[in-house]
């Protein structure tokens, strides 16, 4: 593809459990995604926008990117909800890249929106769950945590690995979601705190897995030639790449790889035009301590079974030679469904532009975001540098 598309500005929510309701979680996103625009940006030169949303519980569960257009003062502008369940904002992000770079469009704007915890227990793992194998997987009481659980087991098996990499992967992102306001728990955690756990779906505990929280991200993208009129150091999206396997687990080749992050990765690098060893830093989709250790080794920064020695060795810390998650990742920053794609990229965004503040990643120059949809179902990468 000829055109370049760039993010010229971006917004984010605290996550958490948030006293306020999507309209209002998602007008605050937007808001300060055109705040954050360096030279401004009028709402009028929006030519399309796309919501990322599971349409958590219920609520608004059709047309719901009317109800973006009317709270971001977009009305008469077309809109479009993506969704393909914990990837819904990288498939998001990914049809406004694709619509920008083609010249379909000239400013796109993308939100990603959950509102989960006013929902009670039983509807809530009703709700995920139907986003995971209905037929199968539910139909044997399988939750997402039930999934990971039994792909952890299967791993640490395979791989003679210990717990411990599980635990270093909670007790890393906590140590980065301390260090980011907008996180879901900003609170350190030691590895025995995370062993010591209550267990949700052995062998992962309370502190393996990612929570049940609110939040809207927002990102604003323009083609690259346009760029430099918003603002001097935009964030290009230099390639993409997605991927789609079976949905049940049971279907595929490999328990413990994801082969639709390979597929992905593959596109994503094949598009930028660079190698592993070019990016400065990787979001990757850590929905359980396991998918952190997987998705390491499926993305390709390590082989089968080295990732748990690879973050034993604090490689992947945020000063580490291959930092993962500053942002505290869906473990500590929190995961309101279709919010999380977005709020990877805009962590790239800040990253790339060196306005990270305390969780800044040193000499940060490229960068990796990976969200995946259901237990590995679906996986969308994107490559980013800044101008
Ligand atoms: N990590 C760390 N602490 C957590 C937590 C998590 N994932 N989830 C909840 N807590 C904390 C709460 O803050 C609360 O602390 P407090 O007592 O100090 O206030 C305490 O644990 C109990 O919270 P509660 O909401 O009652 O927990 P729960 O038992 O209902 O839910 C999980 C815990 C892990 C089952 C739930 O967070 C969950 O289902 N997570 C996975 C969501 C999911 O599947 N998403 C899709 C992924 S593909």
């Amino acid at each position: 593809m000829g055109h370049r598309a760039a993010i010229i500005g971006a917004g984010h929510t605290r996550f958490g459990a948030m006293p306020d309701g999507p309209r209002s979680l998602l007008r605050s996103a937007v808001d300060q995604a055109f705040q954050s625009v360096d030279r401004g940006l009028d709402r009028a030169s929006v030519t399309d926008a796309y919501l990322a949303s599971l349409g958590f519980g219920g609520w608004q569960i059709g047309n719901a990117s009317t109800v973006m257009a009317e709270e971001a003062g977009l009305t008469g502008v077309p809109t479009v909800r993506v969704e393909n369940a914990c990837a819904s904002g990288g498939f998001a992000l990914r049809a406004a890249v694709n619509a920008v770079r083609s010249g379909a469009t000239a400013l796109a704007l993308v939100v990603g929106l959950e509102k989960m915890t006013d929902q009670p227990a039983a509807r809530r793992r009703y709700w995920l769950g139907v986003s995971g194998d209905t037929e199968w997987e539910r139909l044997a009481g399988l939750t997402f945590a039930g999934v990971y659980g039994l792909i952890a087991a299967r791993y640490l098996a395979e791989h003679h690995v210990g717990r411990e990499a599980l635990s270093e992967v909670a007790r890393k992102n906590h140590e980065n979601g301390a260090l980011n306001p907008n996180a879901h728990f900003q609170k350190r955690v030691t590895r025995e705190d995370v062993e010591r756990a209550a267990k949700v779906a052995s062998p992962l505990g309370l502190y393996d897995c990612c929570p049940v929280s609110d939040g809207a991200a927002a990102l604003l993208v323009a083609p690259a030639e346009a760029a430099r009129q918003y603002t001097d150091t935009p964030v290009y999206v230099d390639g993409m790449g997605a991927g789609s396997d079976y949905l049940a687990v049971q279907e595929r080749a490999d328990l413990t790889r994801f082969a639709a992050t390979r597929w992905a990765m593959d596109g994503a690098l094949h598009e930028a035009g660079v190698s592993r060893g070019a990016i400065s830093f990787l979001e990757v989709h850590d929905c359980f301590t396991i998918a952190e250790l997987l998705a390491l080794e499926d993305l390709g920064f390590a082989e089968p079974g080295a990732a748990g020695p690879l973050t034993l060795s604090g490689a992947t810390a945020r000063t580490g030679r291959l930092p993962v998650n500053p942002d505290g990742g869906l473990k500590a920053k929190g995961h309101p469904i279709g919010a999380t794609g977005v709020s990877q990229a805009y962590e790239v965004f800040q990253q790339l532009r060196r306005a990270a503040g305390a969780r800044q990643v040193p000499g940060a120059e490229r960068a990796l975001t990976h969200n995946v949809g259901g237990a590995g179902a679906t996986a969308s990468v994107a490559v980013y540098s800044v101008g």
